[in-house]
């Protein structure tokens, strides 16, 4: 038998229904935040990720899909949403637009990470992304979505970790503080911390391996190495986040996985009992040289994404069920092939009025008709013989009660309408 490949998974059924009523919830959300949705290509030229998600991360590295395609063009499966945005923004002279220019997506991303619960290889991304404004508030405004996205769903037990890497003069200050710290000890670390430590020390702070050694619980901390527009970068975020009523933690050792940052950062928890390890729901921060570092006009950027795996098995975990109900207006059927031109031009003239309306498509006998009616939970069967095709008087049946109507074909859409707007 062919079986999907490793790390991904098939949605269907439920599932699917989970994630079109998250599509509906994230449309509304984004109108009332003013961001616009932005579809970039699934895979870019793999120069696109190497230059904006940074060729030491471990995503980059280790992770990402590359191939060669037929024209011997390298090309890499997106890993992350960020990168292709910034690429679009430059290449469509978005910056010259009216700033600050807002954008959400959502869409699939590719990692080539172990598998498990909560990991996977291709997996679904809802994100966000403000170009044009260095103003704290953009920080906050985007770490308020998140937040107000997971209060509409009413999930329970999250914990927003914030921490800030400063601009570049006081991160290569840090930079240098870490280094000199860690030289006397740099044996007692892991193998891929010892990578790190010429490569991006600050990322040897969120190694899972070392986390509880004392060494990195006393390591000098970025918040002593941060210069004044750091320092008031980070307590107005503080400051508005605060205003808005949204609760924080912070964390100095939270680095992230990805080189664009400067200034804010921050990851959202599931701090839910049982909840496998796997817990970050969504991440982001600001990235203020990354456009230009992809060869655009200067310009800062502050965005997050969301796992939406992630964030169904946090729904399922605190038994939150965003499952729709799914059921039909109507389900017609007819007794013969004769009858089969009026019950399509019917149907048809149903859907293209507003009916949600299934009809028998394999030919069924009247019994299982009414049962298969029942299964897709139709609230009203519409049945079709001869005598409907000579008198346009239509005989449908309420699924629920029972009771039958004959309804002028004329008067058949009015009717519904109200019995249907009844239920
Ligand atoms: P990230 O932290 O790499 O950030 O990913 C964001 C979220 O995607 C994670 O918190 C997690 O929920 C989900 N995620 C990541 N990898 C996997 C995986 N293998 N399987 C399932 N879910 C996963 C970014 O991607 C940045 N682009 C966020 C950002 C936007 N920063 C600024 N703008």
């Amino acid at each position: 038998m062919l079986q999907k490949p490793k790390g991904t998974y098939d949605i269907y059924g439920d599932n699917a229904l989970k994630i079109i009523y998250l599509r509906k919830l994230i449309n509304a959300l984004m109108d009332k935040y003013n961001y616009k949705y932005f579809k970039t290509p699934t895979f870019e030229k793999s120069e696109v990720f190497h230059r904006g998600v940074g060729v030491t991360t471990d995503i980059v590295s280790k992770e990402t899909y590359d191939f060669v395609d037929r024209g011997n063009r390298n090309m890499t499966l997106r890993p992350e949403g960020t990168a292709g945005i910034v690429r679009s923004f430059i290449e469509n002279k978005l910056y010259a637009d009216t700033m600050p220019f807002k954008a959400w997506y959502f869409g699939s991303m590719f990692r080539y990470e172990r598998p498990q619960s909560g990991r996977y290889r291709e997996f679904l991304q809802f994100g966000a992304e403000a170009f044009g404004s260095y103003d704290p508030m953009m920080d906050a405004e985007i770490i308020s979505i998140i937040v107000n996205f997971f209060e509409l769903l009413g999930l329970k037990g999250i914990k927003v970790n914030i921490n800030t890497l400063g601009d570049n003069e006081s991160r290569l200050n840090y930079r240098k503080a870490l280094m000199d710290y860690f030289k006397p000890h740099i044996d007692s670390l892991c193998d891929d911390c010892k990578n790190r430590y010429e490569k991006n020390p600050l990322r040897i702070l969120d190694c899972k391996v070392d986390a509880d050694k004392d060494i990195m619980k006393n390591a000098p901390k970025m918040v002593d190495y941060l210069n004044d527009d750091s320092l008031n970068h980070y307590s107005k975020v503080k400051e508005y986040l605060k205003a808005m009523g949204i609760e924080y933690v912070e964390n100095p050792r939270l680095v992230r996985g990805l080189d664009y940052y400067t200034h804010t950062v921050f990851e959202v928890e599931a701090d839910i009992e049982g909840f496998g390890s796997q817990n970050v729901l969504g991440a982001g921060g600001r990235y203020d040289d990354l456009v230009e570092t992809m060869e655009g006009p200067k310009t800062p950027g502050v965005g997050f994404a969301i796992g939406i795996d992630r964030l169904l098995l946090a729904l399922e975990s605190l038994k939150i069920d965003i499952t729709e109900e799914d059921y039909l207006d109507i389900y017609a059927f007819c007794f013969d092939e004769e009858q089969r031109p009026y019950m399509m031009s019917l149907v048809n003239n149903l859907r293209l009025n507003g009916f949600n309306i299934d009809m028998d498509l394999i030919g069924r006998n009247i019994k299982n008709n009414f049962k298969h009616a029942d299964k897709l939970k139709a609230k009203f069967v519409i049945i079709i013989g001869e005598d409907e095709v000579k008198t346009n008087i239509i005989t449908l049946k309420n699924n629920e009660t029972k009771e039958e109507y004959k309804i002028e074909l004329e008067n058949l859409i009015e009717f519904l309408d109200l019995k249907i707007s009844e239920e």
